[in-house]
């Protein structure tokens, strides 16, 4: 694991998306695996404020709520399009559908659509319980993009994108830690005391799937990019 500690948050986050922008920039194609929550929006800040073109790049998002149309305010789609994509063009961009009939079937034809493009980088936040995407601890080290259940701590940490917990969705269609640790290469941001002990297990733990991104030590190009909050507890 490459790790870089800045000062402050927006340093963690222009470290990571100087980095993504490095990737993308010059190459014919490329697959940029996104993600969503609080983390990830000061670098689709910069994206925007760079115009960054994008138009050569396919986006893969990490993960979607079941029970939410893609038009749902609270949406992952409609996050990433009033974040993101509603001002930079993508090739394409594909997330798993929330509202499918059969999610089960959602969930194997997104894992056969990210294993057919390959993702080039993929961009990780982290759970306050080590979760990544919404592989919750326990999930299993070979899991493939997956219908889960959402743990209580993980509802409470998002309630505040909800008008109350009630309208929290129990289930979630994630990447598994399979499909993640398929990607060539990983940066993964986390900032803020909140994240602390979830960074110092990631880093310093022997990996366990009680803390799932603590699997990531096994992959050959992980950059974590944090602030010194976040590092507080290593
Ligand atoms: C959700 C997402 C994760 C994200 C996590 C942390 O659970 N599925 O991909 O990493 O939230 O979010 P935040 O960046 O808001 O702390």
């Amino acid at each position: 694991m490459n790790i870089l500690v800045a000062n402050t948050p927006t340093d963690a986050e222009e470290i990571a998306y100087t980095l993504i922008k490095e990737r993308v920039a010059g190459k014919r194609d490329f697959v940029l695996g996104l993600a969503t929550g609080s983390t990830p929006v000061g670098m689709y800040q910069m994206f925007k404020r760079d115009r960054l073109d994008c138009s050569h790049v396919t986006s893969v998002n990490l993960d979607e709520y079941i029970g939410l149309a893609p038009s749902h305010p609270q949406s992952y789609h409609h996050f990433m399009e009033e974040k993101l994509f509603n001002d930079i063009p993508f090739k394409q961009s594909h997330l798993p559908h929330g509202d499918a009939a059969d999610p089960e079937a959602e969930a194997a034809r997104y894992e056969q659509l990210v294993r057919s493009i390959g993702v080039d980088l993929q961009l990780l936040g982290i759970g306050e319980n080590g979760h990544i995407a919404f592989n919750e601890p326990g999930t299993a080290l070979d899991a493939k993009t997956h219908v889960t259940e959402l743990t209580e701590s993980t509802r409470e940490a998002n309630r505040r994108f909800f008008d109350s917990i009630e309208d929290v969705p129990t289930q979630a269609i994630t990447m598994g830690l399979d499909t993640i640790m398929n990607a060539r290469e990983i940066v993964l941001v986390a900032t803020g005391t909140r994240k602390a002990e979830a960074v110092h297990h990631m880093i310093e733990s022997v990996p366990t799937i009680d803390w799932p991104a603590s699997i990531l030590q096994a992959h050959p190009s992980v950059t974590i990019v944090l602030d010194a909050e976040a590092a507080s507890a290593c």
